[in-house]
């Protein structure tokens, strides 16, 4: 979703600003833009679409020391070069970026602004317009104008402001979106996150709500809206350039799943100890064991992790675990148990549908955990414990190693729990063994990309729709394969319970269809291969994935044994791999699918 970053200081600003707006692509964006100055002229570039877009209509007069940049991901207003950032006040003195949605903006515009001073339909121009008229009309001085505006603005944002007549300066302020500095010798960053950063300095200050930062090239200073200093410490990032570059591969995606194996081993040194056991905090543990149910928050592909690790958390903590998506429960609660525990899962730690209820669990005094792969990320911060997933950037905007790293996270989890409870189903759980078959079922499963690639070939390159099919952990998987799909080969995908279908929607099979089963379950698959005749009866095209303890010799791809509490990760490969291959088969761009964002800040 939109994406920020700005520089002041002794630097190439359009460099920085340009391989800044690049590292930011991955967010997700339909237009672009920046503002220099300090050097000859002030220079105002926007365009729609890329960055490559916006970099070819750039001279090499667009040139300075200071400036501003942004990606749009539109939300008011179609994605035009009228409603791409930044936007200037009234008279082109102050020029703004903005991450959010301000809520307020037709009172704004109806109690403060002449109705036809608008260039686009965009919010974000409204509290430019607002911050112009308090310096130029009502006299105030910039720093005063801005935090007036801030007083009235109501909603999320992360700001950027620069005075084209003070090119030594950038106001930033922020409410629920995120926003860091990155500091510099000689020079000052703003950005929405650290990978755009990076390349210039590894030394990171937060930003927190309400907080109002004036940077210059050899100072940061920090307030609350009432002009209280707050004096915070830097951090230092363990980003590495290299985890962000793609290598040889033609897409992140493909890097990201092949990565999977080592996402696993590296959980395993994460959270054991030499003797193999269980390294998680024991303030967690605790917590966890001090409750009777576990809620689970979440959106997306994070929610379908949540649902991956639901079986394993219950029978080895003996807690019943509820799902919950957040943008469902952040407008209400359902009645909650008496002593709840919640677990946050997200990738990116940022989603606004996920802070939002865990503002509200803040609000009811509840514990809170956020599994997240992004360190110092707002709900990282914002929870009572955090449990990092290690996987490295998921640049990518279709997550696969999160999903699968959660899935593991939530397993060391429930193992210290369910030992520190002394259940037998906890203890006799090995689950670094049985994540190291994990590691290795992965690594199978990848060696099998050209076989997949040969079944997209022939059953899923043109059709408009698919399904599928599992029971059980197989249904949770098939929700998440189905996702996928989706939303990287906009073919429409149900991920449905195997069983569910006649009741239905198997009225949807025509002849072709493709309807994949993903059948690992003893206990269950049988009954699946059942439906999955009744689809090809119909017409439809059944293809199966199958655990080898399961599987017939006509199976079309098979998935090495793992435990059954881990078998969601060992799964999903191969349909991770279908999603891929289906859309690069088709031409698309695998890592920035239409339409959608990588951290999605807006509610
Ligand atoms: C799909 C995907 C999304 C995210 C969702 C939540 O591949 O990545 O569905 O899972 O937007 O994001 P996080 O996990 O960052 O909270």
């Amino acid at each position: 979703m939109c994406g920020i970053v700005g520089v002041v200081g002794n630097k190439s600003a359009t460099d920085i600003l340009m391989q800044g707006l690049e590292k930011l692509e991955y967010r997700g964006y339909d237009s672009a833009g920046i503002f220099v100055t300090g050097g000859n002229h002030d220079s105002l570039v926007k365009s729609v679409g890329r960055i490559r877009d916006l970099r070819s209509k750039l001279g090499i007069d667009v040139a300075g020391t200071a400036g501003i940049g942004h990606t749009r991901w539109a939300t008011h207003g179609k994605p035009s070069e009228e409603n791409a950032h930044p936007h200037t006040s009234a008279t082109g003195r102050f020029v703004l970026v903005h991450n959010g949605v301000i809520e307020n903006f037709k009172e704004i515009k109806a109690n403060y602004l002449p109705a036809d001073s608008f260039k686009g339909q965009t919010d974000t121009e409204i509290a430019v317009h607002l911050i112009g008229k308090f310096v130029e009309e009502d006299g105030l001085a910039p720093l005063d104008a801005f935090k007036k505006a801030l007083g009235i603005i109501e909603g999320s944002y992360a700001f950027a402001l620069m005075d084209a007549t003070d090119a030594t300066t950038i106001y930033v302020a922020k409410n629920k979106s995120p926003l860091l500095i990155g500091l510099g010798d000689g020079y000052n960053m703003v950005c929405s996150d650290a990978m755009a950063m990076i390349r210039e300095t590894s030394e990171f200050m937060e930003i927190h709500d309400k907080e109002l930062v004036v940077l210059t090239k050899g100072s940061v200073s920090v307030t609350d809206y009432d002009g209280n200093a707050i004096s915070r410490g830097s951090y230092t990032a363990e980003l590495d350039l290299s985890d962000i570059g793609k290598g040889t591969y033609p897409f992140y995606m493909l890097k990201e799943i092949d990565e999977q194996p080592a996402v696993m081993r590296k959980l395993i040194a994460t959270y054991t100890n030499a003797d193999g056991s269980m390294k998680v905090d024991s303030e967690i543990v605790k917590a966890v064991q001090e409750a009777d149910r576990i809620y689970i928050i979440a959106a997306g592909t994070s929610y379908n992790a949540g649902f991956g690790a639901k079986q394993m958390l219950e029978a080895l903590t003996d807690t019943p675990v509820e799902l919950g998506v957040s943008s469902e429960w952040g407008y209400g609660m359902p009645l909650l148990s008496k002593k709840p525990f919640f677990i946050f899962l997200s990738q990116s730690g940022e989603t606004a549908d996920s802070r939002q209820v865990l503002v509200k669990t803040g609000e009811l005094g509840l514990p809170s955990l956020t599994v997240t792969n992004v360190p110092g990320s707002t709900l990282s911060r914002e929870a009572t414990y955090t449990m990092l997933i290690g996987a490295g950037p998921e640049i990518a905007v279709a997550s696969t190693k999160a999903y699968t790293g959660q899935i593991a996270t939530l397993a060391f989890l429930a193992k210290a729990v369910g030992e520190a409870d002394g259940r037998e189903a906890a203890k006799d759980f090995d689950l670094v063994k049985e994540l190291s078959l994990v590691a290795q079922s992965i690594e199978a499963t990848l060696s099998e990309k050209e076989k997949i690639a040969a079944i997209v070939k022939d059953l899923l390159l043109t059709t408009r729709n698919a399904f599928y099919i599992g029971r059980k952990s197989d249904y949770f998987v098939a929700m998440e394969a189905s996702l996928k799909l989706k939303e990287i080969s906009y073919v429409q995908c149900e991920g449905f319970a195997a069983g569910e279908l006649k009741h239905g929607t198997i009225s949807l099979i025509e002849k072709d269809t493709p309807a994949i089963a993903l059948l690992s379950d003893a206990a269950v698959a049988p009954h699946t291969r059942g439906n999955a005749m009744e689809i090809s009866s119909r017409g439809g095209k059944v293809i199966t994935i199958a655990m080898e303890h399961v599987a017939n010799p006509d199976d079309d791809i098979l998935v090495t044994n793992v435990h059954p509490h881990l078998s969601a990760i060992a799964m999903v490969i191969p349909t991770q791999l279908i999603a891929y291959e289906t859309s690069s088969q088709r031409g698309l761009d695998v890592d920035k699918p239409r339409n959608l964002a990588k951290a999605v800040t807006v509610e």
